[in-house]
């Protein structure tokens, strides 16, 4: 377990600064999770954390010591890339053992830690073949197979599990918290996947161009967001964003949007709204947060009837995603797949406005809380 102290790390290639200065502080045993859109530089930042490239500015301290200068292999780092590297001529077994035989692990000790990895990434029965032998999700299992065989400081995870089919892909991301659970042993780990960033992070860094967006729990991150932009990409589907004009009603302030009529809903932080009074601001508003009516909701605080002109409906199963237009953006809404729900039609929904966030429509900052 280490802890990792990235200051103001700054990474250019040629003119282009790829990373304009991050700073994050993981604590040992911390599981930290980067996401971004692509190009933003998340490999960049993961491969001088590793050392496999210099920053152009600032530091990286793991457990206080100052590394940004040292070799990847003084830094006792497991790392699983993007483009996972096997040894093309050494067997499944040899290129998770690998690392170990350089630490000059007992033979007997190395056996039982490969059989140990190979079972938990479903691997045993490829044990004898050559990395050119295996499909794509079997290679990058082998890949990180040879990092868990090891027991290091730190572990950098790249997009592990990409490769992989849905199934494996839930299972392996089970495996992977079950193991952080055990080791404790500090992750940064980036992906793409939403799941993945909001059931194994502590924390989640979102990224975008080079500069840390957000940092906090995923549940931080998911209920107040601090911009547009991390609203948006946290979500699936994205937080709906609805064009809405401050007006004054019963002595509050409150939110004038066009669903099938106008209809006026109310906004938690009244203090936000004061000074955009008779402007428009960008409402966010989670599809969950737009259902069919509940009748156990009537009533409610924050809690607003609407009807709603039906455009497309996605049965999902546990869900059924309904389309609509409010104030001319698109919205989804989640609804249970019971309530009747049919393209063309005028429906009836529940607006709960409890947990939904305010953005300055020309900044796309928060503006509430
Ligand atoms: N050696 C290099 N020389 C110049 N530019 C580079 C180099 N390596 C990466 N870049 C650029 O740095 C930026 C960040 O790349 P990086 O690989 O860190 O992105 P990423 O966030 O990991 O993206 P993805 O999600 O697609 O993996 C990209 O615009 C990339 O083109
Ligand atoms: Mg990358």
């Amino acid at each position: 377990m280490a802890n990792l102290v990235i200051e103001n790390v700054k990474k250019r290639y040629g003119q282009t600064e790829i990373l304009k200065g991050i700073n994050i502080s993981i604590e040992a045993g911390e599981f930290l999770i980067l996401v971004g859109p692509s190009g933003c530089g998340k490999s960049t930042l993961m491969n001088s954390i590793a050392g496999l490239e210099d920053v152009s500015e600032g530091r990286i301290l793991i457990d206080n010591n100052d590394v940004t200068y040292s070799s990847p292999k003084d830094r006792d780092i497991a790392m699983v890339f993007q483009s996972y590297a096997l040894y093309p001529n050494m067997t499944v077994a040899q290129n998770i053992s690998f690392g170990l035989e350089m630490r000059k692990v007992p033979k007997d000790e190395r056996e039982a830690e490969v059989q140990r990895v190979a079972d938990m990434l479903q691997i045993g029965h490829l044990l004898k073949r050559k990395p050119a032998q295996l499909s794509g999700g079997q290679r990058q299992r082998v890949a990180m197979g040879r990092a868990l065989a090891r027991r290091p400081k730190m572990y950098l995870f790249d997009e592990p599990l990409s490769n992989l089919d849905a199934k494996l892909r839930v299972e392996m991301r089970t495996e992977i918290k079950k193991l952080h659970q055990k080791l404790g042993t500090t992750i940064v780990y980036v992906t793409h996947d939403q799941i993945e960033a909001m059931t194994l992070a502590d924390r989640i860094a979102v990224m975008k161009d080079g500069e840390v967006q957000q940092l906090g729990t995923p549940q931080e991150i998911y209920d107040n967001p601090t911009n547009l932009f991390v609203a948006g990409f946290m979500g699936s589907p994205a937080m709906n964003f609805v064009p809405a004009k401050v007006v004054e009603q019963n002595g509050a302030f409150a939110l004038e949007l066009q669903a099938s009529k106008p209809t006026v809903v109310p906004f938690p932080d009244q203090e936000s709204l004061k000074p955009y009074l008779g402007k428009e601001i960008l409402l966010g508003l989670r599809p969950e947060m737009i259902t069919e009516p509940q009748p156990h909701k009537e009533g409610a605080e924050f809690v607003v009837t609407a009807d709603i002109d039906v455009e497309v409906t996605e049965p999902m199963g546990a869900d059924t995603m309904v389309l609509t237009r409010i104030s001319e953006a698109e919205v989804n809404c989640r609804c249970n797949p019971v309530y009747p729900t049919k393209a063309g039609e005028t429906i009836a929904m529940m607006l709960d406005t409890s947990k939904a966030v305010a953005f300055d429509k020309d900044t796309g900052e928060r503006i509430d809380r």
